[in-house]
């Protein structure tokens, strides 16, 4: 079934048909770097919308504020037509079902994300089961990349010009005064 699935999803790329459902990327986005571009770049290829939602919610201590993270998203996703980038707090599932979405994407890097992503997928479907998660492998470049690891690379002036779009390192070495 999941076969079929993929199959078709890549004939109606070929034929340059998208989905015409409305996805969600969610996330922290503390900040974005290119593994979750690379993410959003090939759901947005996929589905005909696709809304980036920065969660407001999360036990971290976030780095960035909410509006300079999603600004940061807002900048990053520029040339593609078909993502908006938007907040909520709350749970997840409430969000999806307020934009009418039935898709949630999420990017799988190795098998460690594995028991977190299940835990999460199996929870949004108990919550609600007309609700789809899409995974999406990271390209390898991108299998060791986060947040976490991209902060603790700028806070000490090391580089990060190939792991976050210019305007992130930008961001980061301004907030580390590491410039
Ligand atoms: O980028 P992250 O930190 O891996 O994203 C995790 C996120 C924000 C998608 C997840 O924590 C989430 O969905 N939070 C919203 C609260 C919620 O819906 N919880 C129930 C499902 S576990």
């Amino acid at each position: 079934m999941a076969v079929r699935l993929s199959l078709f999803i890549v004939a109606l790329k070929k034929r340059g048909i998208k989905l015409g459902k409305i996805a969600v990327v969610p996330g922290s986005f503390d900040p974005i770097t290119n593994g979750h571009l690379d993410i959003i770049n090939r759901g947005a290829s996929i589905f005909g919308e696709v809304f980036v939602v920065v969660l407001n919610n999360s036990s971290k201590n976030p780095l960035f504020s909410v509006e300079e993270r999603m600004q940061l998203i807002i900048d990053a996703t520029s040339h593609l037509p078909n993502v908006k980038v938007q907040t909520f707090s709350g749970l997840l599932i409430d969000y999806v079902e307020s934009v009418n979405a039935s898709v949630i994407i999420r990017g799988l890097r190795a098998v460690s994300d594995f028991e977190y992503e299940m835990q999460i997928t199996s929870m949004n479907r108990v919550l609600n089961d007309k609700i789809e998660t899409f995974f999406i492998m990271t390209k390898n470049q991108y299998s060791f990349l986060s947040s976490s690891i991209v902060k603790e690379v700028a806070r000490y002036g090391g580089k990060i010009e190939e792991l976050v779009p210019s305007h992130v390192e930008r961001a980061l070495k301004e907030k580390y005064n590491t410039y």
